[in-house]
């Protein structure tokens, strides 16, 4: 049964986000405080969201001409990121339902360390963790590591694949009830219910156990954004969401129909795969004043801050085309999903490289502006023409991106029905309509047929 209703996830930046977005006036500058992530979460969770996203880098980006400053100067996407994981803990301090999901980079990681961290968390928060799974894009982010160079695609989602094999396992190594804690026999964990893994693979070799309970969903709810076909095949075997962009609702209808008979031909209910494409809607009480803000923002986008975030996306140093001449066909080692958006984009639109680096900074994807009924009509549409199971939101400036489409859109969508007024449980996995994970349950999802791993 498809759910009744829409699913909203907010991506919500913990730096400056959007590079026209820190210079609006209304945007307010609170990055470094928990204040400003606890009043986010707060209007998030008054809004009835499932949950809130944090994506994250782990460098900043010098893919444009080789330096930092076009990112620096401009407050670009990788300018500057806290932690998620410490944000996510300080607006879990405040809430009671809503989800909370921190991207971690399987490809810099260890195992252990994310099956801790996670397990915690869940545990903090009385299950509503979720883990956006990343494979790492950038040569820049291999250069924090000990690397010269990326690995090869193929290679990160060999080692996600192991990734998610052990973190399964570790998150099953106490069994459900282990914690016992009878203080009379005395009996605090029960050892013949806690079990090392013993894990030997390809990639990593860790004994176990871990040393945090069973979490209350099982396993974290898992999110993934590939879009590659390695990156589509992994996300339709482990991802309960999938987080996406597109250019236009035709490609998020083929995106939507290709991922959902993925996951069935691995064997899984594909209304088990949330699928959210984003949005950064401009709300206003009227169109017009709506498109004068678009325009307000779109003004105060730089042009090389779009280009330079679209680079590291990418990773390819757009500096060495010409400004005035279209975007090249180039090979693409960093994010195939959002390439084939800008080259969408500029086909449609016929636009030059300083076009197209205003409009990918400043963009509204699924060109969403106009009054909370006008965009609530849009969204209507797309959830009802099975382009998404719901949306993850952007905010064109924080927090009042959030606040106007929480106080002003949210309860259009609710008026329709598409949206709930309550939560249905205390979970995510239990809000997003999903069972808490068994053990052992996705141990078959692992790929057999690797290479490497032959
Ligand atoms: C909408 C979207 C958001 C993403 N967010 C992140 C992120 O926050 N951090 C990151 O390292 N990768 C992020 N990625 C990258 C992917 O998770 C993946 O690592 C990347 O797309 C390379 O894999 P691919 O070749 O399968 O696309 C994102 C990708 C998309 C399409």
């Amino acid at each position: 049964m498809p759910s009744p209703h829409l699913h909203l996830a907010a991506f919500v930046t913990a730096g400056p986000g959007r590079p026209g977005g820190w210079r609006y006036p209304d945007s307010v500058p609170g990055w470094l405080s928990a204040k400003y992530y606890q009043n986010i979460a707060r209007t998030l969770e008054d809004a009835r969201f499932d949950l809130a996203f944090f994506a994250d880098i782990l460098s900043v980006p010098d893919r444009f001409g080789g330096s930092l400053d076009s990112q620096l100067r401009n407050g670009a996407l990788g300018s500057m990121r806290l932690d998620p994981l410490h944000v996510l803990s300080s607006m879990g301090a405040v809430t009671s339902h809503l989800g909370l999901a921190a991207t971690v980079s399987t490809t810099y990681a260890q195992p252990f360390t994310v099956a801790r961290s996670f397990a915690s968390l869940d545990h903090l928060t009385d299950g509503r963790a979720a883990w956006n799974v990343v494979t790492s894009f950038q040569e820049a982010e291999a250069r924090n590591f000990n690397r010269d160079e990326q690995f090869p695609r193929e290679l990160r989602y060999e080692r996600a694949d192991e990734f998610l094999e052990v973190t399964g396992k570790l998150w099953d190594s106490w069994e459900d009830g282990a914690l016992v804690l009878d203080t009379e026999t005395p009996l605090f964990a029960d050892p013949d219910l806690v079990h090392p893994i013993d894990h030997k693979g390809e990639f990593f070799t860790v004994r176990g156990p871990l040393n945090v309970p069973r979490p209350p969903q099982g396993y974290p709810v898992v999110i993934q954004a590939g879009a590659s076909a390695k990156g589509k095949d992994f996300a339709a075997r482990w991802s309960d969401v999938i987080f996406c962009s597109h250019a236009s609702l035709e490609s998020a209808q083929d995106f939507y129909r290709e991922i959902k008979e993925r996951a069935a031909a691995h064997g899984r209910d594909p209304e088990s795969v949330k699928i959210l494409p984003s949005i950064a809607p401009v709300v206003g009480a009227t169109s017009e004043i709506a498109r004068q803000k678009y325009e307000k923002l779109f003004d105060l986008v730089p042009p090389l801050g779009g280009l330079s975030t679209l680079a590291y996306h990418l990773d390819v140093d757009l500096s060495t085309f010409p400004l005035d001449g279209r975007l090249p066909d180039v090979e693409v080692p960093g994010v195939e999903g959002h390439y084939h958006e800008v080259r969408e984009m500029t086909e449609r639109e016929g636009l030059t490289l300083r076009e197209l680096g205003k409009r990918y900074g400043g963009r509204v994807e699924g060109g969403f502006i106009g009054t909370p009924t006008e965009i609530a009509d849009g969204l209507e549409r797309w959830f009802t023409s099975e382009a998404c199971d719901g949306f993850m939101l952007q905010a064109p400036y924080q927090p009042g991106g959030f606040e106007d489409f929480a106080r002003q859109v949210v309860p259009e969508l609710q008026k329709r029905g598409l949206f709930r007024t309550e939560y249905a449980g205390k979970t995510l996995r239990e809000n997003l309509g999903l069972a808490r994970v068994q053990p052992g349950e996705w141990r078959h999802r692992v790929r057999r047929d690797s290479a490497v791993r032959a």
